[in-house]
C-alpha cells in the first residue's frame, strides 16, 4: 500500500481517487482536514475499502511512526501542506509549521521506517515529495521557462517554505541515501478546487454577482496545468523517476491573469448565462449581462512574482509523461463541473472562510 498526506485537499483529493481508478493497491489517507481538507472531496471512496482516511497531523511524529509501522507502506506521498500565498502573507506561522516542520517530521519518520525494511522493501520504499514552481521565484516577460537547475529564489512565506521543505528532502538523499523524489509543479487548476484561488473564486463569485478581484493591472503570468494531468505526472516519477531526482511539472500554458478571469466570464456566459439566472450585480444592484462586467482591478498582493513557467522537457524525455488536457479543454470541464457541483460549493463556503475572503479583500480594496 502506500501513504498519502494531505489527500483530502485539492491535488490529494483528485490524485487518491485516480489511484483507486487505476490501482488496486489501497491507500492510507493522512490528512489533518485544516480549512482546505474537506471529506466530502471524497465521497466517491465511500465504502471503498482500499482507501483507509486517517484524521492526523503530519507534524505529529509518534503517529507517523505508528502508521509506517501498522501499514508498511512500499511509498509515501507528501502532499500536506499549506498552499495559499495570500495566507501565508498575512499569517506565516502555519506555513512553517505544516511545510517545514511537519515534512521534517516525515522524513525522519520514513528514515526510521525505511532503515527497518530489508532487502527488496528497502530498494523498492519511496518517499515523494510534491513541491511547487513558486520555489523558484519570478521570471521577467523573455526569461527562460525554470528547469531543474533554475536556482532557488522564492518570494513569499509560502514559497519560502516550500523551498526550505524541498532543502530538508534532498539532504536526506544525500546524506542518508534515502529514496526521495522531488515535483516541481506550476499551477493547477480543476474538480475540488478552493474558492480562495484565482479560478475557482472567480467563478463562485461570478455566479453570486460578486465582484472578480484582479490584483494590480492583472498582467501577472501562470503556468496552468489540469489537476489530473499533475496527478499522472506524479504516478509516473513515483514509478519511474531516479532517486534523489527533482522533476518539474507544467502544462506549457502560460496565461496572464487577466485572460484567465476574462475566459472563465466567456465560458459562463455561454453555459450559464446571467440574464438567464437573473444574476444581480451585488454592487450596483443592477441585473448583470456579461460576467466581466464584475471585474474589479484591486491592490496587488505584496511581493506579487510576475511570472512563472515551466519547462516540463525533462520529465517528458526521461519519464514520457506529458499533460493530455488542453487548457482550453480543461477550463470548459472546470467551469462545468462547478456548475454542477454548487452543493459542493456551499459546503465549503463556512463561515470561517468567509471570514477569511471579507479580510483579505477588505485589505486589497483600493
Ligand atoms: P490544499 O490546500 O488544497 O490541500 C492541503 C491539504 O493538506 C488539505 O487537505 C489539508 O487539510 C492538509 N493539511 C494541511 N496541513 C496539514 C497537516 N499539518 N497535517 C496533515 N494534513 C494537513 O493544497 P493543494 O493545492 O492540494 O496542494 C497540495 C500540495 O501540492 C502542496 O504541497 C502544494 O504546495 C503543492 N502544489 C500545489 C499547486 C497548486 O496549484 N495548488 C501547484 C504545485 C504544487
Ligand atoms: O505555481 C504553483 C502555485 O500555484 C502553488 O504552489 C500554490 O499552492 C497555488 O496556490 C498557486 O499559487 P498562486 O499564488 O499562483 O495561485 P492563486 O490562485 O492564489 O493566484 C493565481 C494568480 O492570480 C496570482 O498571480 C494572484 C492572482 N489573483 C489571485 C486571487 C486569489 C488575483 O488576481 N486575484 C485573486 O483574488
Amino acid at each position: 500500500m502506500i501513504l498519502v498526506t494531505g489527500g483530502a485537499g485539492f491535488i490529494g483529493s483528485n490524485f487518491v481517487m485516480q489511484w483507486c481508478a487505476q490501482s488496486d493497491e489501497p491507500v492510507v489517507n493522512l490528512d489533518a482536514l485544516t480549512y482546505a481538507g474537506n471529506l466530502s472531496n471524497l465521497k466517491s471512496l465511500s465504502g471503498n475499502l482500499r482507501h483507509h482516511f486517517v484524521h492526523g497531523n503530519v507534524c505529529d511524529g509518534p503517529l507517523l511512526h505508528q502508521l509506517l509501522a501498522d501499514h508498511q507502506p512500499r511509498a509515501i506521498v507528501h502532499f500536506a501542506a499549506e498552499s495559499h500565498v495570500d495566507r501565508s502573507i498575512t499569517s506565516p506561522d502555519a506555513f512553517i509549521e505544516t511545510n517545514v516542520v511537519g515534512t521534517f517530521r516525515l522524513l525522519e519518520a520514513a528514515r526510521n521506517y525505511w532503515n527497518s525494511l530489508l532487502g527488496p522493501q528497502k530498494d523498492a520504499f519511496r518517499l515523494l515529495h510534491v513541491s511547487t514552481d513558486e520555489v523558484y521565484g519570478t521570471l521577467d516577460p523573455t526569461d527562460p521557462a525554470f528547469t531543474e537547475a533554475t536556482p532557488y529564489r522564492p518570494n513569499s512565506p509560502y514559497s519560502a517554505s516550500k523551498a526550505a521543505s524541498d532543502h530538508l528532502v534532498r539532504s536526506y538523499y544525500h546524506t542518508y541515501g534515502m529514496p526521495v523524489l522531488t515535483t516541481n509543479c506550476s499551477n493547477n487548476y480543476g474538480p475540488f478546487h478552493f474558492p480562495e484561488k484565482l479560478i475557482p473564486l472567480m467563478i463562485v463569485n461570478a455566479l453570486a454577482g460578486k465582484l472578480l478581484p484582479v490584483y494590480g493591472n492583472g498582467q501577472q503570468i501562470r503556468d496552468w496545468l489540469y489537476v489530473e494531468d499533475h496527478c499522472a505526472g506524479i504516478c509516473r516519477v513515483l514509478e519511474a523517476g531516479a532517486c534523489g531526482e527533482t522533476y518539474n511539472i507544467g502544462g506549457w500554458n502560460e496565461k496572464a491573469n487577466i485572460d484567465i478571469v476574462r475566459t472563465v466570464c466567456h465560458l459562463l456566459d455561454e453555459m450559464a448565462p446571467a440574464s438567464e439566472r437573473k444574476v444581480i450585480n451585488q454592487s450596483t444592484g443592477k441585473v448583470v449581462k456579461s460576467y466581466d462586467e464584475l471585474i474589479t482591478h484591486v491592490a496587488d498582493r505584496p511581493g506579487h512574482d510576475l511570472r512563472y513557467a515551466i519547462d516540463a522537457g525533462k520529465i517528458e524525455r526521461e519519464l514520457g509523461w506529458k499533460p493530455v488536457e488542453t487548457f482550453e479543454s480543461g477550463i470548459r470541464k472546470t467551469v462545468a463541473w462547478y456548475l454542477s457541483n454548487q452543493e459542493w460549493v456551499t459546503g465549503v463556503m463556512d463561515g470561517s472562510y468567509r471570514d477569511w475572503v471579507a479580510k483579505q479583500y477588505e485589505i486589497g480594496k483600493k
